[in-house]
């Protein structure tokens, strides 16, 4: 029942391909099973396009419960302007609960953000991959020179295979620009985040972000009190893997 999929070579062949035409290729491949991972942010522009080639198209978010509440109103805007579910995802109490009880609700400014973004964002994105054959993402290489400068267009998710589930992760946006996203954006007048009429570019969980000043790198605004090299919260592990 499973195709059998050349990784290397189709991300080879895709890599200067159009974002939809990855797509395409990612729905040819695993059709209603793909779902797109959706951060309630610019990458609105990849949920536009998987939209445009599969009415269907299956959308989740993790809802970390710290996100900003014009992002929380932009999820819900989506869901209204496109008519798709988008499943959210909560994380575990049991793991939630002592976390916040017992170290306060800002920990990661003391301990870094790896404890908190494991249970507010990994532990249910696990969760999520674990019944999922493949899974879409906007990540862009531009986002951070220094993590994502090689974000493949097509990869099996090493992070968050299983035993019994070889995961593809499909990275369609890889080679957008910042600039080339926006002006989809605006050329064909899709909603967007408000937060980013106020100075924010990159957009993750409020207390974790900011916005940018003039020529500052948009990933400066996520987690500045931490290294640069650290600045991805684990959901595209692959990124971390040293590269040199
Ligand atoms: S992060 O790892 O630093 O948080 P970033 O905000 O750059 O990621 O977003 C890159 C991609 O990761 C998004 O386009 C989206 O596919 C996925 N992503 C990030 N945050 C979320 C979220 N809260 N819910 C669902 N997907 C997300
Ligand atoms: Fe927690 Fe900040 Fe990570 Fe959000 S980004 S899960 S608030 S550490």
């Amino acid at each position: 029942m499973s195709p059998t999929i050349d990784v290397t070579t189709l991300a080879e062949a895709y890599a200067g391909k159009s974002p939809q035409d990855i797509l395409k290729l990612a729905f040819d491949l695993f059709g209603d099973d793909l779902w797109i991972s959706f951060s309630g942010a610019e990458d609105v522009v990849l949920l536009d396009m998987a939209w445009k080639l599969n009415k269907n198209v299956r959308v989740f978010t993790l809802d970390t419960g710290r996100l900003h509440s014009e992002t929380y109103r932009f999820i819900e805007q989506v869901r209204d302007h496109y008519k798709i579910p988008i499943q959210i995802m909560t994380p575990d109490p049991k793991l939630l609960e002592p976390l916040v009880n017992e170290k306060g609700l800002f920990s990661f400014y003391r301990d870094g953000h790896g404890e908190c973004c494991g249970i507010r964002k990994i532990e249910p994105l696990r969760r999520k991959l674990a019944t999922v054959r493949a899974w879409a993402t906007g990540q862009r290489r531009d986002q951070s020179p220094g993590t994502r400068s090689q974000v493949a267009v097509l990869e099996i998710d090493n992070a968050f295979s299983t035993p019994d589930n070889t995961l593809y992760k499909f990275n369609p946006l890889a080679q957008m620009t910042s600039e080339e996203v926006w002006t989809y954006i605006r050329m064909l007048e899709i909603p967007f985040n408000s937060l980013h009429e106020r100075g924010f570019i990159s957009i993750g969980c409020e207390p974790c972000t900011r916005p940018v000043l003039p020529n500052q790198h948009e990933r400066e605004g996520r987690w500045w009190w931490e290294e640069a090299t650290q600045k991805e919260c684990g959901l595209h592990a692959g990124n971390l893997i040293a590269k040199d």
